[in-house]
């Protein structure tokens, strides 16, 4: 079989069928099924603790699910070979919860970083631009030359949004992209994430804490609770909802 990816056409860009993972005495995901179309802003809330970076995770098999189908962009990541699983997530960026960027990279290695490893970076000059470009993306082409301990926790999350978006992923997965922010620079993140999706076409996967940033990122709101979806709905359709639980997120 040839590992290399077919393009994918259909509109359905991820499929979780009965996903389930537990680790020792912990059942996390129980029985998990989601769809997200094309184009769409996928938001992810749910309890600290409760399963929402493992089952983002499970999706790129940084973790290893003990049941189910995961489908994306048209692929079985469960039963994919190793090379063509790295194909795939070359169509995914992951903007982890922290992001941590390297610290003793300047911005700017730390975007040539992913393009030389994904051996995706031509000559020096052509190198120049992406990173130049990718800066551009986020409002900071100054901060080429600067060090992460030189950037403010707004600028960090910036440059690692520039960092998962230098390989012009199809899929994002934002694990919690404005914790820590003040509620300005918050939303001004949440802006940027809006206005990527909308410029690069990308289908978005968005876990977050902040009401502010799922109010502006998000199409279809999925709420995660004991092990499985609880709920999905729009931002409006869950503020007005009766059920005092998902009340209590939005009040
Ligand atoms: N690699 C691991 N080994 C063992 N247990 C893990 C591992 N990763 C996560 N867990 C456990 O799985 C559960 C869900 O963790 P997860 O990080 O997905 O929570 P979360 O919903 O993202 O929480 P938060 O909102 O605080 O980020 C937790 O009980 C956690 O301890
Ligand atoms: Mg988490």
């Amino acid at each position: 079989m040839s590992a290399k990816l077919s393009e994918h056409t259909g509109e359905q860009v991820v499929k979780l069928e009965h996903l389930k993972k537990s680790f020792p005495d912990n059942p996390v995901l129980r029985d998990v099924n989601l769809t997200i179309p094309k184009g769409e802003n996928a938001v992810i809330i749910g309890q600290s603790g409760i399963g929402k970076s493992v089952l983002i995770k499970c999706m790129v098999r940084l973790i290893e699910p003990d049941a189910g189908r995961i489908e994306i962009l048209g692929h079985q990541v469960n039963s994919l070979e190793e090379e063509a699983l790295n194909g795939l997530r070359k169509k995914i960026g992951f903007l982890f919860q922290g992001n941590a960027l390297y610290d003793s990279m300047s911005v700017r290695e730390n975007l040539e970083f992913p393009l030389v490893r994904n051996k995706m970076a031509g000559t020096k000059k052509q190198l120049e631009r992406q990173v130049i470009q990718a800066l551009d993306n986020v409002g900071l082409r100054q901060t080429i030359d600067m060090m992460p301990s030189e950037l403010s926790g707004g600028m960090k999350k910036r440059i690692g949004l520039a960092r998962t978006l230098i390989l012009q992923p199809e899929i994002i997965l934002y694990d919690e992209p404005t914790t820590g922010l003040d509620p300005i620079t918050s939303k001004e993140i949440s802006q940027l994430i809006i206005d990527l999706q909308r410029h690069y076409h990308t289908t978005s996967i968005i876990i977050t804490h902040d009401i502010s940033c799922v109010k502006i990122t998000a199409n279809t709101i999925h709420v995660l609770k004991d092990g499985s979806l609880y709920t999905s709905g729009t931002y409006n359709e869950l503020k007005q909802s009766k059920d005092a639980w998902i009340n209590n997120f939005f009040n």
